[in-house]
């Protein structure tokens, strides 16, 4: 197996298999680099697929690692704002009901909270609150100078009106990125602040050392929390971590898609964003592309990406497993955003 994490990069076992050329293959079996590939012939020409039990594995990227790194970081800065400033970032989190999934994500972005430094506050609201009580709360939030992020955990109780209580959230402490108004300088491309998981999933490639300039990005799914900003981040001229994590040439594929697997399989990248338990098969990966899995399912089998992990592990380059791959980078780029939410505050 080979594991990665922040550009260290160890090497157990197996042999790497980007380098199948059009030389390499013959219509049936194929070797190259001394792996048997088996070899289909597809419209768009021909895939080949190492062959089951070679060794070869894809380079697993560490989510886990790597958000540890950063929360590292944001640790220290969190510090020296407080120094500077003599102000403790404050992260204000509201849940709605009792889903325990929910529970569980307010649960770890408090605890993230206490690692980094940053105070955090919990409101948790009964299913049967109405939306008129929701919106007092969220104006008693945005006039409280001691909160400097809100948090409205998705999803909300039928019979409130999802959009109608994002917007509402003051836009300078929207730390989800939700509001009209940051989403709009998203596109513009001068954020406020950036989405959670599509950040996380830029910090992940680039930690990764995978350059995305130039590169085509085929994201599966077009939701507003992370198919369609992910498009966004991807394709703008900078990034967070400089040019070469964005500038990319980016398909945003959907249900109405037409031909789906050829156009995933002309990705350098994948970002699987679309909901549905091992969606990604490895006939849709190109040998050696880089493979992001969004996704949280829960089966019979347990928690699932929309990854066929196994199998396409076998394919790519570079995959990120789930659970521990872009799920701990969410709660951490939150992290990252409440404490630019304090420094916005401070400059007022
Ligand atoms: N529910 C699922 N993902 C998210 C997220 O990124 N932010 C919020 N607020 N709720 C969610």
């Amino acid at each position: 197996m080979v594991i990665c994490s922040n550009k260290r990069i160890v090497h157990s076992t197996g042999v790497k298999h980007q380098g199948a050329t059009s030389q390499h293959y013959s219509p049936t079996k194929v070797m190259c680099l001394k792996i048997t590939y088996n070899c289909f012939l597809v419209s768009s020409g021909i895939i080949l697929v190492p062959d089951k039990g070679v060794g070869v594995s894809a380079v697993i990227m560490d989510g886990k690692a790597i958000s540890k790194e950063i929360q590292t970081e944001i640790t220290q800065e969190v510090a020296q704002f407080v120094e500077q400033a003599g102000i403790t970032p404050c992260l204000a989190a509201v849940l709605v009901g009792d889903d325990p999934a929910s529970e569980v994500y307010v649960r770890n972005k408090h605890r993230a909270c206490e690692r980094v430094g940053i105070t955090s506050q919990m409101h948790k609201l009964p299913a049967s609150t109405t939306q008129k009580e929701l919106l007092t709360l969220i104006n008693q939030l945005n006039l409280a100078n001691d909160v400097h992020g809100i948090l409205i955990q998705l999803p909300l109780p039928e019979g409130i009106d999802t959009l109608l209580v994002l917007d509402a959230v003051d836009p300078r402490k929207d730390v989800d990125a939700f509001h009209p108004e940051n989403v709009g300088l998203i596109s513009q491309g001068r954020p406020r602040f950036l989405p959670c998981t599509p950040h996380g999933v830029q910090q992940i490639l680039d930690r990764c050392g995978i350059e995305m300039s130039g590169k085509h990005v085929v994201i599966v799914g077009r939701s507003d929390i992370v198919g369609k900003p992910m498009s966004m981040l991807l394709t703008a001229r900078n990034s967070t971590r400089g040019p070469q994590a964005a500038n990319a040439t980016v398909t945003l594929c959907h249900s109405r898609t037409r031909n789906l697997p050829e156009v995933c399989r002309s990705a350098d990248v994948i970002v699987a964003a679309i909901g549905v338990a091992k969606f990604i098969t490895a006939d849709m990966v190109k040998p050696g592309a880089a493979v992001v899995d969004v996704g949280i399912n829960r089966t019979e089998e347990g928690l699932c990406g929309d990854v066929d992990f196994e199998k396409v592990r076998e394919v790519a380059g570079h995959i990120t497993p789930v659970p521990g791959g872009v799920g701990p980078l969410t709660v951490t780029m939150l992290m990252y955003n409440t404490l630019d939410a304090a420094k916005l505050f401070a400059g007022r």
